[in-house]
């Protein structure tokens, strides 16, 4: 029998509520008809934003969402967003298509408000200058009375937004102005002065981190920057394949499916690898590790635009997110936001549409599955399983404690398994489980193909449970102590 022993930890981190947040981009129909409909649509919308979509973010009390890129943010130019008069552009990263800027910073502010979620917004280093940073900054923070504050009463806002998150750059390493780590740590340090704090609102300020494989640039970041900045990002993709042969997200067979899974395990790696390098410079942890790209990265949809990264989501992805946001939990003591990428339509999507057609993904119910884990106290987790045929553990576990309340999460990846859990003397136990075949999926024809359900199969025995997994499943447990 496979066994899980749970225990506190001395000095327990918190597992940040952030861990849970989402990005979204100018990309294929993330924003535009995903999110953002304009408000004479069809579509059931407030103030033009989707008001199903809306729902199912609130639902998941979706904490954090980046914004407007990704690579998009590094040729985005913040005021042809504001006003009646928008410019038009030309996507040219994705997808060549018409950007009319339609959304802008008031729409994605509006969005924030709406959903109840901390914005963070990822400001251009590749392609503007740092007086159009600051300008942004000023624009969205200040209370002062100023030129640029004016435009923004004209606007009609008057109150300053305060948003707390900047990101200063994406992937500068490439499509951010293919730099080297030198050079944009020094560009960094020059941008993050002029991200001015107003009144109370002292920014957190994020600089770009690696793209998962080099430890140079996180070296030298921290060597060189590390006084200035209160977050460094990481980025992490699953790739099944290749990068140039990704593989399709629903036509995979059992081994492919086990190969995806490594990959996926790799974060943690990547995590302990950078954290340790943070760790040199910042021994005491008050830089966080900011995974603000993760998730998988499969071939689009046959038939789609593959400038628009459109792809399904299968229980496998489920199993990626369920895997990832233990490792994440697990890591809390340095992890302290991850945005999946993204939010609606758009690579390992929580929400498709269709229309005016709405499906939550197997990935969505995972973050719906996971809520417990949220500002709790992160718990020791001992386990012990066999392996799978590629080598990785057959389940990945979390747990975590808040107040009387403690949770269990488990992806089990393959067969049944009976598990024996110690360390808890609970009184009551309840549960939720979501399972599939591996290549299981939600349509807009038969949207509950996955769906959460309670999950009846633990039980309790004064000072341990005993928890019958199904196969393919991930199981969230609360435990009343
Ligand atoms: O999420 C899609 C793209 O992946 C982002 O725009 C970019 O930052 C990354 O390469």
């Amino acid at each position: 029998m496979d066994k899980i022993t749970i225990g506190r930890m001395n000095n327990a981190p918190k597992i940040d509520r952030n861990i849970y947040g989402h990005f979204s981009e100018h990309l294929g129909h993330c924003i535009y008809e995903g999110i953002f409909v304009g408000s004479s649509s069809s579509i059931p919308n407030i103030n033009g934003i989707r008001t199903d979509v809306v729902e199912a973010m609130k639902k998941i009390e979706l904490p954090v969402l980046r914004w407007p890129g990704g690579c998009f943010a590094d040729e985005y130019h913040w005021r042809d967003g504001i006003g009646a008069d928008r410019k038009r552009m030309v996507n040219t990263n994705w997808g060549g298509v018409v950007e009319d800027n339609s959304f802008g910073t008031h729409e994605f502010m509006e969005l924030c408000r709406q959903v109840g979620c901390e914005p963070y917004v990822n400001i251009n280093v590749g392609s503007g200058t740092v007086r159009e940073m600051a300008e942004w900054v000023e624009y969205m923070n200040s209370d002062g009375d100023s030129t640029t504050v004016r435009e923004r009463w004209a606007n009609g806002r008057k109150e300053p937004f305060n948003v707390r998150f900047w990101g200063i750059g994406n992937e500068n390493w490439g499509g951010g102005g293919n730099m080297r780590p030198e050079y944009y740590s020094d560009v960094y340090r020059q941008y993050q002065t002029y991200c001015r704090a107003y009144g109370e609102n002292v920014p957190y300020r994020i600089a770009c981190g690696s793209d998962g494989e080099d430890l140079e640039w996180t070296d030298v970041m921290m060597r060189t920057a590390a006084k200035f900045m209160d977050g460094l990002s990481l980025h992490y993709y699953t790739i099944t394949k290749t990068w140039e042969d990704k593989g399709s997200a629903t036509d995979f067979d059992d081994k492919l499916y086990l190969q995806t899974l490594k990959k996926a395990l790799r974060i943690d790696e990547q995590i302990t690898k950078h954290g340790a390098i943070m760790d040199r410079y910042d021994p005491e942890r008050r830089i966080a590790m900011i995974v603000d790209e993760w998730g998988c990265w499969h071939d689009v949809e046959p038939g789609t635009n593959p400038g628009f990264l459109f792809q399904q989501n299968t229980m496998r992805d489920a199993m990626v997110a369920a895997l990832s946001l233990n490792i994440f939990n697990r890591h809390a003591d340095r992890v302290r936001m991850a945005n999946i990428a993204q939010v609606v339509n758009v690579l390992q999507s929580i929400i498709l549409t269709e229309g005016e057609k709405m499906i939550l993904t197997p990935t969505y119910h995972v973050f719906d599955l996971y809520r417990g884990h949220m500002d709790a106290e992160l718990l020791n987790c001992n386990v012990e399983c066999g392996c799978l045929e590629n080598g990785i553990e057959k389940m990945s576990v979390s747990a975590s404690r808040k107040e009387d309340t403690i949770t269990v999460t488990i992806a089990n990846f393959t067969d049944a398994s009976a598990v024996r859990l110690d360390g808890i003397s609970a009184q009551s136990v309840s549960g939720r489980i979501l399972s599939g075949s591996p290549r299981t999926y939600n349509t807009f024809e038969k949207p509950d193909a996955v769906s959460p359900a309670i999950f009846e199969g633990a039980e309790l025995f004064g000072d341990h449970a005993r928890v019958n997994l199904p196969a393919n499943s991930i199981v969230a447990l609360t435990f009343t102590i």
